[in-house]
């Protein structure tokens, strides 16, 4: 039968009709505010190159976070702009770090808002990648510091990829980890890349005593161009170089996979693929091979991206911004970390 037998359009007539048979819906449940901490008092400032988007000191994050807990938004993302940074990062492991402490004013707040912490060197170390460098890499290749134009794309065609010592990196992600666990935070989230360091940081928790600490791993983060706002939000461009020797290469839905398979093996609780726009099929594959809760980074490029076409008056904000999230949950994914969470939720409750 077709034609005028089966009008597709019946099921479209109305709003009702619409939402009756509507497929995927997106929850306020699915969504987690990233949240940028920079050290100091009495701070909350505009981010340049991210519309809507603040550095708070720790000091003023517990009215954030009781706003974000009452739109019905489940967690945060923290992210921390230290004060110093050296060769190791060793700000990030720092028991009055900005992390730590923000962790600290969230949960005497808002106990049940939960803390997911970011587990990575590049916002502490003076290279801005994120693990340490084999000393050999900088000599042998006659990179100093010079720092890229931030707003250049440190990806930029040329650019070299320098060692990152994997294994000397571990310990150090282990111990990040470990001081957020300590400091309280609920689900710890390490975004290195480096091989190994899931195992590295389900070790660490459990000989501390943090059994049930969730690991959320950046399984499959792709080297991407689209990091571009946040690399200038959190001060984390690489000094010299790109991160191609560690990130994936955008290219192979294959590898993640196996990224995905490894990282489960380790430890991992929950898994993310990032970015998400670009990577909708990679979501969609991890979906079909793994029963784990599936994370998805709307990251801060797809972000600006839109926000840029609004502001410029080329899209609708709200519309394009629910079609993108509707994407990336009907590409399999149960959770979506996106700056947009607040705009979102807002929209969501209204309904
Ligand atoms: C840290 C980290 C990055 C992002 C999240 N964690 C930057 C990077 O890898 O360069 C990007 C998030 C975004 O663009 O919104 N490694």
């Amino acid at each position: 039968m077709s034609f005028p037998q089966i009008r597709m359009r019946r099921l479209r007539s109305s709003a009702t009709m619409r939402r009756m048979v509507r497929e995927t819906s997106l929850s306020v449940n699915d969504l987690v505010y990233p949240l940028f901490i920079r050290a100091g008092e009495g701070l909350k400032k505009p981010i340049a190159s991210m519309t809507e988007c603040f550095h708070f000191s720790p000091d003023l994050i517990a009215d954030e976070a009781a706003e974000i807990t009452s739109l019905g938004i489940p967690a945060v993302l923290l992210f921390g702009l230290p004060h110093k940074k050296d060769e190791h990062g060793s700000e990030a492991w720092s028991e009055e770090g900005p992390v730590q402490q923000a962790i600290r004013q969230i949960k005497k707040r808002t106990p049940d808002l939960l803390v997911i912490t970011d587990v990575c060197l590049c916002e502490y170390t003076s290279t801005g990648h994120c693990g340490v460098i084999k000393d050999d890499a900088r000599s042998q290749r006659g990179m100093g510091f010079q720092p890229l134009n931030r707003r250049q794309d440190a990806d930029a065609a040329g650019a070299s990829s320098p060692k990152v010592d994997n294994d000397a990196t571990l310990e150090l992600l282990a111990k990040m980890a470990l001081s957020h666990a300590q400091a309280g935070a609920d689900i710890v989230a390490p975004s290195d890349m480096m091989d190994g360091r899931v195992r590295a940081i389900r070790d660490v928790l459990e000989r501390n005593g943090f059994k049930d600490v969730v690991i959320l791993s950046y399984a499959a983060k792709f080297a991407s161009a689209f990091y571009g706002p946040f690399r200038d939000a959190a001060e984390s461009a690489p000094a010299f170089g790109d991160r191609k020797s560690y990130q994936m290469d955008s290219a192979n839905p294959r590898e993640a996979i196996r990224e995905i398979e490894l990282d489960i093996e380790e430890g991992a609780d929950m898994v993310m693929v990032k970015p998400a726009l670009p990577y909708l099929d990679v979501i969609r594959r991890a979906r079909e091979r793994f029963d784990c809760p599936l994370a998805a980074y709307n990251v801060s490029g797809e972000y600006m991206m839109l926000n840029a076409a609004a502001d410029a008056g080329l899209i609708d904000r709200d519309a394009a911004m629910m079609e993108v999230l509707t994407s990336i949950k009907r590409a399999g994914a149960d959770i979506i970390l996106t700056y947009f969470a607040k705009k979102a939720a807002r929209l969501l409750g209204q309904m």
